[in-house]
C-alpha cells in the first residue's frame, strides 16, 4: 500500500519503514476483536444518525457495509493488511471501499483510542460470561461428588501428614468454596468492565453533540465512563480480570497438585478417566495425570501476564500511549488459558472415581483420631493440656507396638488415664470421629449434605 493511502497519511511525506510497519502493527492479533469493533461501530453510527451527523441513507449504508464485512471475516475471505496497522483501520478502509463516501464519515466524533478500549471491554465482558459458565459446570460437578461421597472417609492433612479424618465430600466442598470466591470476583470485575469509553474520542471528548448515554444503552453498557482521559488510558479492568484469573488458576493448580498426588501409587485415592491421561512411550505401565499437570503448569503463564500487565501500565502518563497495544496478547492468553483449564476440569471431574477403601485404610494410619481421644479426656474433666500429654504417651505406646490407638487394650489405655472407659472405642473409630464434628462448616456427613444444599442455592443465586 502506498503511504498516502494510509488512513492517517495526510501529514506524512516519507513512507513508513517496512520493519517499523510490521513492528507497530497489531492486526496480527487484534483482528480477534473484529466482531466487537463492528458492534461498536454500528452503535456509534446509530448515535451519529440520532444527532444528525449522518443521514438515514448514510447510516443504513454503514450498517449494511459493516455487516457484510463481518460476513467476510467470518467466512475467512477478508483481506487483512498489516499496512493498515490494526483491526480498526482494516475494517474502516474496507467499509469505504464497499460503500464510498459514507464510510469516511464513520470516524466522526471518535478515535481509535476510545474505539479500542470499547472493543476490549465488549470482548472481555462476553468472555467473562463464557468463563463463568465453565466455572459453573465444574462447581456443579464438585457438588455432585460431594453429595455422593458425603460419608466417604479419608485422611485430612496438615503439613501433608495425616491429621484428622474428614469426609471426601467435605474436601470437595473446600474446592467449591474457593471457586465460588473466584466466581464472585469475576462477577464483581465484570461490573467495572461494563463501562463505556466511547465518546472520550482521542482523550478530551469531541466537539460534536454526541449522546453517550444512547450509545451505552445500545451496547448494553451500564454507563459511559465519567472521565475521557481515564477512559482511553487506564487498563485496570484488564489487570483486575487477570488478577482474578491468576487467583482462579492458583486454585486450579492446587487442585491439580492434589489430583497428581492422589493418583500416584503411594496414595491411590482416586482414579482419573483414561480419556484425561496419557501413557509413556517407554514405560508400558504408566498412566500419567497429564491434564492436572498441565493445568498446574499453565497457572504460571497467567501469573506472568498479570505481572506483565501491571508493568505495562505502571509508568504511563495520561492519556493513551501506544504501550497499551501490548495489553492484548497477555489478556487474550489469560482468557484462553483459564477457559481451557476450566473446560478440561469440568469435563474430567464427573468421571473421577474415589477409591473409598484405600482412603479409609489411609485414614487408619497416622493416629488420625488422637485429637478425639484428647477431647474425650477433656469431657471427662482432664484439662486439655494434660489430655494432650496423655494422648502423646498413648501414641508412643501404639507406635512401639506398631498398632493404632483403637487396637490398644483397655487396661493399657487406662494406664495412661483412669478416666478412660469402654466407651472410648466408639470415639476412636473414624466414623465416630467425623460424625462428632457436627456443626456449621465441619466434616460430619449430615453437615456435608446440608452444605451441599446451601452451596447449590448460592451457586444458583450467583449464576
Ligand atoms: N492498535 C491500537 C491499540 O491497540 C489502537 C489504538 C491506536 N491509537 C493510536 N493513537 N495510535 O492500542
Amino acid at each position: 500500500m502506498a503511504d498516502r493511502d494510509k488512513l492517517w497519511g495526510g501529514r506524512f511525506s516519507q513512507p513508513t519503514d517496512r520493519f517499523v510497519e510490521e513492528f507497530t502493527a497489531s492486526v496480527q492479533f487484534d483482528r480477534r476483536l473484529a466482531p466487537y469493533d463492528i458492534q461498536g461501530s454500528i452503535a456509534h453510527a446509530r448515535m451519529l444518525r440520532k444527532i444528525g451527523v449522518l443521514d438515514e441513507e448514510e447510516c443504513r449504508a454503514i450498517i449494511d457495509g459493516l455487516q457484510q464485512i463481518l460476513d467476510e471475516i467470518e467466512g475467512g475471505e477478508f483481506q487483512w493488511s498489516v499496512a493498515l496497522e490494526d483491526v480498526h483501520m482494516n475494517i474502516e478502509a474496507r467499509l469505504t471501499e464497499l460503500i464510498g463516501e459514507a464510510g469516511k464519515k464513520l470516524h466522526t466524533a471518535r478515535s481509535r483510542n476510545d474505539q479500542v478500549a470499547t472493543d476490549l471491554r465488549l470482548w472481555l465482558r462476553e468472555e467473562i460470561g463464557h468463563i463463568l459458565a465453565e466455572l459453573e459446570r465444574l462447581q456443579s460437578a464438585l457438588l455432585d461428588l460431594a453429595e455422593a461421597e458425603a460419608e466417604t472417609i479419608m485422611p485430612g492433612f496438615t503439613h501433608l501428614q495425616v491429621a484428622q479424618p474428614v469426609t471426601f465430600g467435605h474436601h470437595m466442598l473446600a474446592w467449591f468454596e474457593m471457586l465460588q470466591r473466584d466466581r464472585e470476583r469475576l462477577l464483581d470485575c465484570r461490573r467495572r468492565v461494563n463501562v463505556m469509553p466511547l465518546g472520550a474520542a482521542a482523550l478530551a471528548g469531541t466537539t460534536f453533540p454526541i449522546d453517550r448515554f444512547y450509545t451505552a444503552e445500545l451496547l448494553g453498557f451500564d454507563r459511559p465512563a465519567a472521565n475521557s482521559l481515564d477512559a482511553v488510558s487506564d487498563r485496570d479492568f484488564a489487570i483486575e480480570f487477570s488478577a482474578a484469573a491468576a487467583l482462579l488458576m492458583m486454585h486450579l493448580s492446587r487442585f491439580s497438585e492434589e489430583l497428581v498426588l492422589w493418583t500416584s501409587a503411594q496414595f491411590a485415592f482416586v482414579e482419573l478417566p483414561d480419556a484425561f491421561c496419557t501413557g509413556s512411550s517407554i514405560m508400558p505401565q504408566k498412566k500419567n495425570p497429564d491434564v492436572p499437570e498441565l493445568v498446574r503448569g499453565k497457572s504460571g503463564r497467567v501469573f506472568g501476564h498479570l505481572t506483565g500487565l501491571l508493568t505495562l501500565m505502571k509508568a504511563q502518563p495520561l492519556a493513551y500511549n501506544k504501550d497499551n497495544q501490548e495489553d492484548k496478547e497477555p489478556l487474550f492468553d489469560c482468557v484462553d488459558t483459564v477457559k481451557d483449564c476450566l473446560r478440561a476440569f469440568a469435563d474430567m471431574m464427573p468421571h473421577v472415581r474415589p477409591d473409598r477403601e484405600r482412603m479409609y485404610q489411609a485414614a487408619r494410619q497416622g493416629f488420625a483420631t488422637a485429637t478425639d481421644l484428647a477431647d474425650y479426656l477433656v469431657r471427662k474433666g482432664v484439662p486439655f493440656r494434660d489430655a494432650h500429654e496423655i494422648v502423646g504417651k498413648a501414641v508412643q505406646a501404639a507406635l512401639a507396638r506398631r498398632c493404632d490407638l483403637a487396637d490398644l487394650p483397655l487396661e493399657e489405655l487406662r494406664a495412661f488415664s483412669p478416666v478412660i472407659d469402654e466407651d472410648v472405642y466408639r470415639i476412636l473409630t473414624l466414623e465416630g470421629s467425623v460424625a462428632a464434628r457436627d456443626h456449621y462448616g465441619a466434616t460430619a456427613p449430615h453437615q456435608v449434605r446440608r452444605a451441599v444444599e446451601e452451596a447449590r442455592t448460592r451457586l444458583r443465586q450467583s449464576a
